[in-house]
């Protein structure tokens, strides 16, 4: 799967993807990601990309025509792709929109903002705009970056296990069951009896009531928006009902 990323700051991409599973997976040529520097779709000697805002205020904005020819050559070479813009106005990033992003190996082209903003006009050469969180950071790059790991974790081949990404937190709409390795005993912390047992199928249920907990506990919310087994509300009753 391909990744396009337009960026004033290039650079800033090297190092997430210089280590571990993404530079595996760009070496076994799973994911392409070339991150493209917007000045070279700047007009003129100096290049400029932003300008000061109409209406006044501070900061600057970035300018309309780098952008959108640098988005419609992109969208040339990576012909399938889905535009998308970070912003912390988007829709709010999660699993089920990595999920989307990720579907058919499509492509992407992720454009970066910096300064106090992107020139509205921008928004209509783009096919999404993402948010990772309710705070507002330096720029767009670091969202960028955790929309691509997200992604392409997600691409066939990319995690070694095939079935790693299907037990993941939210995959299922819960959080994780907790995890133990050796030793079976720290400083007088033991790991639950269920799980040495051998039982498959009283860890299996054990790890259920832990994701149900867990979820219940720290994310309530999530558990509106699943569908639970009648197996998980009976559960859910009795975890409910020990609080
Ligand atoms: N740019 C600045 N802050 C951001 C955020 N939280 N999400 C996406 N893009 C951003």
């Amino acid at each position: 799967m391909r990744f396009d990323v337009l960026t004033l700051f290039p650079g800033m991409f090297d190092s997430p993807l210089a280590d571990s599973i993404l530079a595996k997976a760009i070496e076994k040529k799973l994911i392409d990601v070339r991150a493209h520097n917007l000045r070279h779709w700047a007009a003129g000697r100096h290049q400029v990309t932003d300008d000061s805002p109409y209406g006044g205020g501070a900061g600057m904005v970035m300018k309309v025509e780098p952008m959108v020819a640098a988005i419609r050559d992109l969208r040339e070479q990576n012909r399938n792709a889905q535009v998308v813009i970070m912003t912390p106005q988007g829709r709010r990033f999660d699993q089920a929109a990595a999920r989307e992003l990720a579907k058919d190996g499509r492509g992407l082209v992720l454009v970066c903002g910096r300064y106090e903003g992107i020139d509205e006009r921008v928004h209509q050469h783009v096919d999404a705009e993402f948010s990772i969180g309710d705070y507002v950071l330096t720029g767009g790059e670091l969202p960028a970056m955790v929309i691509i790991d997200a992604v392409a974790r997600l691409v066939p081949g990319v995690l070694g296990d095939e079935t790693s990404a299907a037990h993941d937190t939210f995959e299922d709409g819960l959080l994780e069951y907790p995890q133990y390795t050796r030793p079976a005993e720290f400083e007088g912390l033991k790991v639950p009896e269920v799980l040495l047992s051998g039982d498959h199928g009283a860890i299996a249920r054990w790890r259920r009531r832990e994701q149900l907990r867990r979820t219940l506990q720290r994310r309530s919310d999530l558990l509106d928006r699943i569908e639970l087994t009648p197996a998980d509300r009976e559960m859910l009753q009795e975890l409910i009902g020990a609080e």
